[in-house]
């Protein structure tokens, strides 16, 4: 019987957070400290032809000002690689962005290097340069993992008797986490201890080495709190090098805090994308064919790809598929992963085809993705390890009440506001990563365990401390699980949902392995109660290890460990996916049932309910995971509704770089929520049975927002997002 696996438990770092004890890249004190200021380029692209720093270097407290002429070498530019590159700052006097770092003041205090950060004079000979991502469609190359069509979707396309197609288009959003990027640098001779607010402590030392030229050994990378990230910290950003080039430099710490201006240049964004949909069907529903062609920007010096295509393509059973990505370079900077990346953008297209496809068949929207319900995954005819989406739809509309839907447009009110029912499917992945963790059992009844994995927010020193103590057989306040730390055992990036299933399959396995040699040790005396006992058949439990079905037969640990003149056992385990899981397909899926109130006159959309329901495995924190999903659902309407990146063409420049003309939901555009799982037993996925969840949580909504506005005023918006001069 689990005592905390499944329970409600609120965060162990709940307290640290809220007393200001828990402490941030940007919020460590280190002494005799300098403070960094970026300035960024004001040109989209072209070179550097003179930057006058003499001013800056006279203001009072400057230290230096690094450029392109005066910075430390970062990375290795091979003479073989003539082509434009731009993975390291003040390399060199090109520009590739507008809000690239071309300098860097280093003053005593804060305000003295952002004051003279002002007063660097640059001179650009500009070029050319395209920002627009429609205006290169032609130059889009295919994505690096294009798969080949299912079937022969063009003919089946042809001979379908219902057919839909249309475009649809997602602007650049970012993800404008709290906390502002920042890292702390210093050097004790040839080691480097950085404070960075990352998802990856791992990468970010990797990226070091190769950036400074120190082996990883030198390099620590601290991270125990991440106040947000989303993805703006999943790849190391440009920030951290320029910190610890510029601590090396000038041996002294250095701090190096983003703006929330600079953050809209300084970690990436979700990709605009632009979506081509062709869907074919039979009168009675079943889908023929699907021609699914995207297209998003990356940079003109690094490719990125958003795998925009790649979940919906096991959504539906359909015998005939293209999905092809193709990515367009823009002189922007590159653009990264952001929470859902491609499964949100590429579900907001389909589903939105799909309830076209609905009307133009006049089926039930629900009734048509049951009538195309993979059984099995329709790209790899591989059985699911688990899906429970048939239950998430059923529940859902239950729930809901989508039986007494009018399907007609505009056919159902609330005083003047018009009201629309719209729903969708969502689909993220199960995936599991090679992680490693250690665990401390002590004789006392304490446990610590570690794992360089991140918390950006989802609850991952809770549940990791919730595992410990489950298969430890402690009380949850005896066991310290700690994290962020390249001192600690290797650990994945925080993203992609996959840090409970590879970590906590990591924390477990070293908890097993410490009950394992306890076995070992309790059966070197002959009198051992549990003498002839296997593995699988005795559990710790508040200090004794004792038989899972007959708790009478047991032994006291520290008695134990004392035999062996021992106080306390470590172990390191390293977890992997099982050979088992290439068996099979695992995915999460869930379905969103939305309503929107929509004012006629004004073109406003109120989202006045949801039900999203989802089947992700086995929820281990309900507590953290409704909040994972509501958080979900909370930026789906904001994708929907609000969030936008404008960019000013003639100049490439962002033109909303602040968190007051950059709109995401607030309090007051949130209404009914209610999240629901439907629990999966899934032996196959992982030993814990969990799915990936954070991310899902927002995939279908963008999608069923828009099918709800659709029904509610007879417009449909393939644009997001929806604002009201679309409506009026
Ligand atoms: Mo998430 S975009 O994998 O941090």
């Amino acid at each position: 019987m689990a005592r905390y696996l499944g329970k409600e438990t609120t965060r162990v770092d709940g307290i640290a957070k809220v007393t200001g004890k828990a402490k941030y890249a940007a919020e460590f004190q280190i002494p005799h400290l300098t403070y960094g200021f970026i300035v960024l380029s004001t040109i989209a692209k072209g070179r550097i032809i003179q930057i006058d720093t003499s001013a800056a270097e006279a203001s009072a407290g400057v230290i230096k000002v690094f450029t392109h002429l005066n910075a430390g070498k970062l990375g290795k530019p091979s003479a073989a690689d003539a082509s434009p590159t731009w993975a390291w700052p003040l390399q060199s006097d090109q520009v590739f962005f507008n809000g690239q770092p071309i300098a860097l003041v280093v003053a005593e205090t804060y305000e003295q290097a952002r004051h003279a950060a002002r007063l660097v004079q640059v001179s650009y000979q500009a070029q050319p340069h395209e920002t627009n991502v429609a205006a290169v469609l032609g130059r889009a190359k295919p994505a690096p993992q294009e798969a080949p069509p299912r079937g022969n979707p063009q003919a089946a396309m042809q001979a379908a008797s219902v057919k839909v197609q249309s475009e649809y288009r997602i602007p650049i959003e970012h993800h404008n986490p709290m906390e502002p990027h920042a890292a702390i640098a210093f050097w004790e001779g040839d080691q480097l201890t950085i404070f960075d607010k990352t998802q990856n402590v791992y990468g970010v030392q990797q990226h070091l080495s190769q950036g400074l030229g120190v082996p990883t050994g030198n390099i620590r990378v601290v991270s125990p709190f991440v106040g947000g990230a989303f993805g703006a910290s999943l790849k190391p950003n440009y920030y951290p090098s320029l910190t610890a080039m510029a601590a090396r430099e000038l041996k002294r710490p250095v701090k190096v805090v983003f703006t929330r201006a600079q953050m809209f240049t300084g970690h990436g964004y979700r990709p605009e994308t632009i979506q081509k949909v062709a869907l074919g069907a039979a009168p009675d529903g079943k889908l023929q064919a699907i021609i699914h062609e995207a297209f998003h920007n990356t940079s003109s010096f690094e490719s990125f790809s958003d795998n925009t295509t790649g979940f919906l393509k096991q959504v539906y059973a359909c015998p005939n598929l293209h999905a092809p990505l193709k990515i367009a370079a823009t002189d922007l900077a590159t653009p990264t992963w952001m929470r859902a990346p491609g499964a949100v953008s590429g579900m907001f297209a389909l589903e939105s085809a799909m309830d076209e496809l609905a009307y133009a068949l006049k089926i039930d929207p629900l009734e048509l993705r049951l009538i195309n319900y993979a059984e099995v995954d329709p790209e790899s005819g591989k059985p699911f390890s688990s899906k429970a989406l048939r239950e998430c739809y059923r529940l859902g509309a239950e729930k809901f009440g989508w039986s007494k839907r009018n399907p007609e447009p505009r056919s159902m009110r609330d005083g003047n506001l018009l009201v629309g029912w719209g729903m969708a499917s969502s689909v993220w992945g199960a995936m599991q990563m090679p992680a490693s963790a250690r665990v401390t059992y002590r004789a006392d009844g304490t446990a610590s365990v570690a794992s360089a994995t991140s918390d950006i927010g989802p609850g991952t020193y809770t549940v990791m401390t919730m595992i410990a103590a489950e298969f430890l057989g402690l009380p949850l306040e005896k066991v310290t699980f700690e994290l962020g730390d390249t001192d600690q055992p290797r650990a994945p990036a925080q993203g992609g949902s996959w840090t409970t299933s590879s970590v906590g399959s990591a924390v477990r396995g070293a908890a097993l392995t410490i009950t394992e040699k306890l076995l070992g040790l309790a059966n070197q005396d002959a009198g051992s109660p549990l003498r002839g006992t296997s593995i699988d058949e005795v559990e710790m439990f508040e200090n004794r290890l004792r038989l899972k079905n007959d708790a009478a037969r047991s032994v006291d640990i520290a008695a134990i460990m004392q035999r062996a003149g021992t106080q306390e056992l470590t172990e390191v385990y390293d977890s992997k996916p099982s050979p088992e899981r290439e068996k099979y397909t695992s995915l999460a899926h869930g379905a969103q049932f939305v309503e929107v109130k929509v004012d006629p006159e004004l073109g406003t959309v109120r989202v006045s309910r949801v039900i999203e329901i989802t089947a992700c495995g086995k929820i281990l924190n309900p507590l953290a995971s409704h909040s994972q999903e509501i958080g979900g659902v909370v930026w789906g309407i904001g994708m929907a509704l609000e969030e936008a990146t404008e960019i000013d063409h003639r100049y490439g420049r962002i033109m909303n770089a602040s968190l007051q003309h950059y709109h995401v939901p607030v309090n007051a555009d949130i209404h009914a929520i209610e999240t629901i799982f439907v629990e999966e037993d899934d032996t196959i996925v992982n030993p814990l049975g969990v799915k990936g969840m954070g991310e899902l949580g927002m995939v279908g909504i963008p999608a069923a927002i828009a099918n709800a506005v659709y029904h509610a005023t007879g417009k449909r918006i393939r644009d997001l997002p929806i604002t009201p001069d679309k409506l009026v």
